[in-house]
């Protein structure tokens, strides 16, 4: 791999250990890739230390954060203090509500590695944002910007509705990214890596968000980590929709980015979203489709529902003021949580627009910073969830063991206040 000066000073250790250890990883993991040169990057979205549960157990101490950061994100077993970052960065998912974290069944043990972490964020100088949704919160690259960012859903969204530049990145390269400021300069980075290599022609109408979802759902399980250029019968897709959209696509497959003739940046016409080669591969999506993806997701045989989880990927304020409507001067069904996540910083808002009492008085919680399928948060005793996310109801069973059914938020909304399913396929 070609370096430049600054970068094989770094390398030599003139930025420090912790530094070239960060050279070090990059290299390596560069070379792996076949990248023949580093990129400069400022985006750095990542696990900041890892405290979340499935992250945390494989270190000695998770208190001692220099070298949990050493290990989890830098893939060090040296024991160095670890700098300020260089790059500007921003954590994604924490593992509990700083508010709700008795609700959400936190240990204080937990709960003390949380707030070590947080503490040990700040004076890094990574900006506690706490959500998958960084771009919901004031980080939206640029178009062309080179970013090095983990979290599939964020990803995906960045590369294809922003067109920003990143690979699914790791918790080791984004904190190796974030020490040094660069990234291995490969795939999703080049131009050639982001053409699309499928042509989807969509003939069943795509307006709501479940829609949308069950077609994401269906590209990745279909094609994969292939780069689809989709043209048909598309509604229009807003950030809600869109949110959702890839969240599936690259929880079903390994998908990062996609064009949307006539919407995203990169494909003004369906010849430049392919840079003019034909496509590998011309599939169709229609109702057959939308069908089959609705009934893989719905894997709960039970008809009684415990926990309903709203907000994955985090739900941004238009969507939490339509949860308020649907739920204002009712009551959720005494056996039922219902968990509606949004970012903090969301919340704040939330709670001045007076959204968060009624959800309260609903019986309903808002809740931020964390998940139920990666923080592993989830009401005591639960057995049944439903969900209007393709990617909670893809996990949740795994992660928590919980049966699932998945639907739109309004079919969420009335099972929570019936305590059973009431959701179909409409
Ligand atoms: Fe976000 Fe958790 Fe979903 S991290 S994308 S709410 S699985």
């Amino acid at each position: 791999m070609h370096l430049t000066d600054e970068e094989q000073r770094l390398l030599d250790g003139e930025g420090g250990p912790a530094r070239r250890a960060a050279m070090q990883l990059l290299v390596r993991y560069g070379t792996v890739l076949g990248a023949e040169r580093l990129v400069d990057t400022n985006n750095v979205a990542g696990g900041g230390v890892a405290s979340l549960p499935n992250r945390r157990d494989v270190v000695a101490d998770p208190m001692d954060m220099d070298a949990t950061f050493a290990l989890l994100s830098l893939d060090s077993d040296e024991t160095f203090e670890i700098p300020p970052v260089k790059a500007n960065t921003f954590k994604l998912i924490e593992g509990m509500d700083p508010r709700h974290w008795q609700i959400q069944g936190v240990s204080e043990r937990t709960k003390a590695i949380v707030e070590r972490s947080q503490s040990f964020c700040g004076k890094l100088g990574i900006s506690k944002c706490n959500t998958c949704t960084p771009y919901q919160v004031g980080n939206v690259p640029v178009f062309g910007e080179h970013c090095a960012w983990m979290e599939s859903s964020a990803v995906i969204y960045i590369n294809s509705v922003l067109g920003a530049r990143t690979n699914c990145e790791g918790a080791q390269s984004t904190g190796a990214a974030s020490l040094v400021g660069k990234i291995p300069y490969w795939r999703l980075h080049t131009p050639e890596g982001r053409r699309a290599t499928h042509h989807v022609r969509v003939e069943h109408r795509i307006d709501d968000m479940m829609d949308w979802g069950l077609l994401g759902y269906w590209l990745g399980e279909t094609l994969d980590d292939a780069i689809p250029v989709l043209t048909g019968d598309l509604g229009p897709g807003e950030l809600r929709k869109l949110k959702h959209f890839g969240a599936a696509a690259a929880t079903s497959g390994g998908i990062e980015m996609y064009h949307l003739v006539g919407r995203t940046p990169e494909a003004p016409t369906l010849d430049a979203a392919l840079g003019g080669r034909p496509a590998r591969e011309e599939l169709v999506f229609t109702d057959a489709q939308r069908r089959e993806a609705y009934a893989n997701l719905n894997s709960a045989t039970e008809p009684t529902v415990d926990f309903i989880m709203l907000g994955c990927p985090h739900n941004s304020l238009e969507q939490v003021r339509l949860i308020v409507r649907l739920l204002e001067g009712r009551k959720v069904h005494a056996d039922t949580a219902l968990w509606i996540f949004t970012p903090g910083a969301l919340r704040d808002v939330a709670d001045r627009q007076g959204y968060t009492e009624i959800l309260q008085k609903a019986g309903a919680m808002l809740m931020s910073d964390t998940c139920p399928a990666l923080g592993r948060v989830k009401p005591e005793g639960a057995r049944v969830a439903a969900t209007d996310s393709c990617k909670q109801a893809h996990y949740l069973p795994a992660t928590l063991g919980l049966q699932t059914h998945f639907g739109t938020v309004e079919d969420c909304v009335e099972s929570a206040i019936a305590g059973r399913w009431v959701g179909r396929l409409r």
